[in-house]
Order: structure tokens, then sequence, then C-alpha cells
């Protein structure tokens, strides 16, 4: 077995004691009440922002008989993977600074048919006068070396408590289908070991080709449906 192997081996067991550590156990004992409300927080934060996507979704379907979110996907990221984060960014173990400098523990992921759609959504949402953008990474028009395409915002929504307005933050990320099917994919191979440094190398080289597919495919379907639209428009006038 490679030295690799070893040496995955031995961070994950450093991680293991980390997250293990008296700190965290002590972290997480004094603080399970206000842990579990902050997460039940993001789940409403969640909630509020799938919401505004279902609300877009039924109106465009009513206003222009088509449906551009194929699926949403929500998530709060757990526990250990915050606390992984923590030690990861050298971020202070207390829950103010978990929440002020962790942006993803809330994630929605939209996705779309089309690209334009991903544009559109995002228009939509951050127009809404109680949202407020706090960044935007847009790895569709600057997709990353390995070939990851999507466009991820970050986004503060009020949740509305008995006596309280919260902003949340939340991370969304649009994709379309295709860019999904290559995050998936590419996900997992990332997190297999035991592939040797060969093969891992064509694997990259053949995702980075994958993702070039992918996104021309992409655009010739958006073309392929603007045609369509074209056709039927001009078929109604006559
Ligand atoms: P994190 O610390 O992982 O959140 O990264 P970051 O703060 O630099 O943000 P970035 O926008 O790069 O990534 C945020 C999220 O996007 C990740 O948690 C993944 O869900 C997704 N993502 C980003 N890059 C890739 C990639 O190369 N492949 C895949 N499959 N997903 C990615
Ligand atoms: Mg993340």
């Amino acid at each position: 077995m490679g030295i690799e192997h070893y040496i995955g081996q031995a961070r994950d067991q450093f991680l293991r004691k980390s997250l293990t550590s008296d700190e965290f156990l002590d972290f997480m004992r004094e603080n399970t009440l206000p842990v579990n409300t902050l997460m039940a927080h993001y789940h409403c934060a969640i909630m509020e922002i799938e919401t505004k996507f279902n609300v877009l979704n039924k109106q465009f379907s009513l206003q222009y008989d088509r449906n551009p979110i194929e699926s949403i996907k929500a998530r709060v990221k757990s526990m250990e993977s915050i606390l992984k984060k923590v030690r990861r960014k050298n971020i202070p173990l207390t829950l103010e600074s978990i929440e002020k400098n962790i942006r993803d523990i809330a994630g929605v992921r939209v996705i779309c048919s089309f690209q334009d759609d991903i544009y559109l959504l995002a228009d939509c949402l951050l127009n809404q006068d109680d949202i407020t953008l706090l960044e935007v990474k847009d790895y569709i028009k600057n997709p990353k070396p390995g070939g990851y395409r999507s466009l991820h915002l970050i986004v503060e929504v009020p949740i509305f408590l008995q006596n309280e307005k919260k902003q949340m933050k939340v991370e969304v990320q649009l994709r379309t289908i295709a860019m999904d099917f290559w995050a998936s994919l590419e996900h997992k191979l990332r997190y297999k070991k035991n592939i040797p440094a060969e093969e891992a190398n064509l694997l990259a080289e053949e995702l980075i080709a994958c993702a070039e597919i992918s996104s021309s495919l992409d655009q010739r379907m958006e073309k392929i449906r603007d045609r369509i639209t074209r056709a039927t428009l001009s078929s109604g006038r006559q």
C-alpha cells in the first residue's frame, strides 16, 4: 500500500482525536441546548429560502408554462463537519464565532435544466428586499481548474422567532443537471482513497474533459430550447 494511504490514515486519526478532545467534548456538553437551537434556526432559514424558490417556480409555471427548477436539495451541515472546519480554519470555538465565520452551515442546492435559468433565479432571489447578498462566487463564468461549475451565493435571510427577527446565513448553490451530475461523480472520487497516483491523475484529466463536454452540452441544450420557443411562437402567429 502507498505512502498516501498511511498519511491519510494518520490524518484521520489526528482529526478523530482532535474532535474527541476534551476541548470539543466540553464545548458540546456546555452548549447542547444553544447548539440545538442554532441548528434549528438554520433549518428555518433553509425553509425560508426553499419557499422562495418554490414560489418562483410556481409563478414561472403559471406565467410561462415552464418550471425553471428541476429539484431542490437542502442540508444543515453536520456537527462533525462544522467542528472539522473550525479546526481547519482556526476559528475560535464559540457559537458566535461559528455563526459569524462558517457561512455554509445552511446549504440549499437548486438544480435547473438550463444555465440561463440559474442567473434568472439568482436575480429574482437577490431582488427580494429581505435578502442580503454577502458573496457571489461564479464558477460558471470562472470554472475551477478541476472543472467544477456552479453559481454560489452566500445570502442572509431573516427568520421570525417569537420575539425576535434573526438574520441567518445560507449558502445557495445553483447548477444545471449536467453540472450536478459532474459534481456528484467528482465528489465521490475525491473521497475515494487507495486510488494509485497515476490513475488519480488520469481520472482528474478525464474529469476536466467531461466538464468541457458538459459545459458545451448545456449551451447546445439551451440553443435547442430557444429554437423550440421561436418555432412555437412563429407557428402561433400564423
Ligand atoms: P469550503 O471551505 O469547502 O466551503 O470551500 P470554500 O469556502 O472555498 O467555498 P467553495 O465555494 O470553493 O466551495 C463551497 C462548496 O461548493 C463545497 O463545499 C462543495 O459543496 C462545492 N464545491 C466547490 N468546489 C467543488 C469541486 O471542485 N467539486 C465538487 N464536487 N464540489 C465543489
Ligand atoms: Mg462548504
